[in-house]
């Protein structure tokens, strides 16, 4: 379901290494973990936790954060809709990528458009992609505020803030909802790595 490329004459490569040969060296499957949810609802700090917890399995992975990235790749971007758009679709492509190399990449965006999510999950193979409700309520985002962004937006300084003058349209097909505003983060984390384990993306310890 990737767009058709503007570029003519080009011709895919196969890979010599196979996916599944890479999935063998590694001991366990590549996998995206999408995270989505409100800004402050815990999306990177759950993702971090989930990172130390595989790394100090051996389990290679990696973190695609949108405040990071925002930073490299996608530093074109702004917050309209549009940009918010290409920004998911480059993290899709880039996610795909990673998940092929079997690795196990977990992503903390926002991504508060369910088609493009749902594009994600399309342009992966069944099971590729792993979608996470970080479901913590907006007052309590509002209450945290961690880097004073709410604030701001409430103020009408921060134009088309998600949740507060931008929208934000919850998953309906989620594998899995963590509510971050009761859950400590730890048990968010290990509810994560018990889904991996369960649906045998990586062995149980
Ligand atoms: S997304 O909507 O395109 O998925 P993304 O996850 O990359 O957003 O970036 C969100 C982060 O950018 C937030 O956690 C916050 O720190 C910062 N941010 C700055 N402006 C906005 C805004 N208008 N809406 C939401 N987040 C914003």
């Amino acid at each position: 379901m990737s767009q058709e490329p503007k570029s003519q004459n080009i011709t895919k490569v196969i890979p010599a290494v196979t996916r599944e040969e890479r999935e063998k060296m590694l001991g366990h499957k590549g996998v995206t973990v999408w995270f989505t949810g409100l800004s402050g609802s815990g999306k990177s700090a759950v993702a971090l936790c989930v990172d130390q917890v595989l790394t100090e399995r051996g389990v290679a992975c990696t973190i695609l954060d949108g405040d990071n990235v925002r930073h490299g790749l996608n530093s074109d971007l702004g917050f309209s809709p549009e940009d918010r758009n290409e920004n998911i679709r480059r993290i899709g492509e880039v996610a795909k990528l990673f998940t092929q190399a079997g690795i196990i990449n977990l992503t903390a965006f926002i991504s508060p458009y369910r088609d493009d999510r749902d594009r994600n999950r399309k342009i992966q193979e069944e099971g590729d992609f792993v979608e996470i409700f970080v479901d913590a309520p907006l007052s309590v985002c509002e209450e945290r505020d961690p880097k004073g962004l709410y604030k701001k937006a409430r103020a009408g300084i921060i134009p088309e803030f998600t949740g507060i003058s931008a929208p934000y349209e919850s998953p309906v097909n989620a594998e899995l909802i963590l509510n971050t505003g009761e859950e400590p983060v730890e048990d968010s984390a290990a509810r994560v790595v018990a889904y991996l384990e369960e649906r045998k993306y990586m062995k149980k310890v």
